[in-house]
């Protein structure tokens, strides 16, 4: 078991407010992510889930059972942080091992345990190193299996990837997943990476300065952001976002006037607008094209590069970014058209918030 379920959950630091009133659910055996720009309160939210750090209000419950005055020891939960944090004295099997002899575990249950996790993280043969005789991606392995062999409720893992290089990085993400897989512990894993979300998460708590922003699963994310700041976080490259104004209020959909630009018709619902409002108009670069007759935007080309696969032209003034299928022909100055298909585009109104879409239940 190792559901988790945050109500109300803030935390001042003398007169700062960093986490503001947070709450959401977390099911047993799920890989959560929390996901935010860096300063945000990821790491002050997981120390606080962990017990390192008090709560300044609300309920902090693990499995049913409120924790908020529960100390770490005893919440049966192991963190695993960026630093590795390893004894530098002791071996990795003694590094693993600490954690159980200090809460008097027998030694033929320490070594097995120690003995599973090794086999699973691929440590085997290195178990009477020292950690210095270690690559990062290895001391990073200890350190997770140190927390394997407590078998916690649930795992909480603080950015431990940011410090290996990018192709580890890849690789231990698909073992972190692969993990998961076999253990099926609830696991938490915090990281500024809106890419590490996407690709490891079955749910995505996006954070912003210490607010919630949205909870879903990647992909709903990406195709319903509730908002302006998770439509330009979720997605790389990211999302064009365009400012505006309420051109026309239609049943089949919003028309929204980009300055210098002309009107472009969306499939927004008119609920809850007014002709004349701000508006921000979101299109991602995959869906816009270069053929059409209508909703068209032109700009010199400002930028071009070229992938081999697909490539990506940046506009000038607009700065809209444009991924196009394969090889282009386009270069520095031309001039480019680009369609921004209505029923692809995402509308938000002065709030920042998604307006809701014509026949789209999301
Ligand atoms: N012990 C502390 N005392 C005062 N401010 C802190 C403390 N810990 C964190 N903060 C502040 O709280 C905010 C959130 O920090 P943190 O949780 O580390 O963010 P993240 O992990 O998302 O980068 C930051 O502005 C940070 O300076
Ligand atoms: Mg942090």
């Amino acid at each position: 078991m190792g559901s988790l379920s945050l109500r109300d959950v803030a935390k001042s630091f003398g007169d700062v407010k960093i986490i503001h009133e947070v709450s959401f659910d977390i099911p047993d055996g799920g890989f959560t992510v929390f996901v935010g720009p860096s300063g945000c309160g990821k790491s002050t939210l997981l120390r606080m889930i962990c017990g390192l750090e008090t709560v300044s209000g609300g309920v902090i419950e693990i499995d049913g059972t409120r924790v908020n005055d529960v100390p770490a020891a005893r919440r049966g939960l192991a963190m695993v942080f960026q630093s590795y944090a390893l004894y530098p004295h002791m071996t990795v099997f003694e590094n693993m091992a600490f954690g159980l002899e200090n809460i008097a575990t027998p030694a033929d249950e320490i070594a097995r345990r120690v003995g599973e996790a090794a086999r699973m993280l691929k440590l085997e043969p290195y178990l009477q190193r020292k950690p210095t005789a270690l690559s990062g991606g290895q001391r990073q392995r200890v350190a997770i299996g140190r927390a394997i062999v407590r078998e916690p409720r649930i795992f909480l893992f603080d950015e431990p990837l940011s410090n290996l290089d990018a192709e580890l990085r890849v690789g231990m993400r698909a073992e972190l997943i692969d993990l998961h897989r076999r253990l099926r512990t609830t696991m938490i894993y915090v990281t500024h990476d809106q890419v590490e979300a996407m690709t490891m998460a079955d749910t995505i708590v996006v954070l912003r300065a210490g607010r919630v922003e949205q909870v879903g699963a990647p992909l709903d994310l990406y195709n319903h952001p509730a908002n302006v700041f998770v439509a330009g976080f979720i997605g790389s490259p990211r999302m064009n976002l365009l400012s505006g104004k309420v051109h026309r209020l239609d049943d089949a959909g919003v028309s929204v006037e980009l300055p210098g630009h002309g009107v472009f018709t969306t499939t927004a619902r008119r609920t809850r607008l007014q002709v004349g409002e701000p508006v921000t108009l979101g299109v991602r670069p995959e869906h816009i094209r270069l053929d059409g007759d209508h909703n068209m935007l032109a700009g010199g080309v400002a930028g071009v590069e070229q992938l081999g696969g697909l490539s990506y032209i940046r506009l000038a003034e607009s700065e809209v970014t444009v991924q196009l299928p394969g090889q282009t022909k386009l270069g520095f100055a031309d001039t480019a058209r680009v369609h921004l298909p209505a029923d692809m585009i995402h509308l938000f109104d002065a709030d920042g918030l998604a307006v809701p879409r014509v026949g789209v239940t999301a």
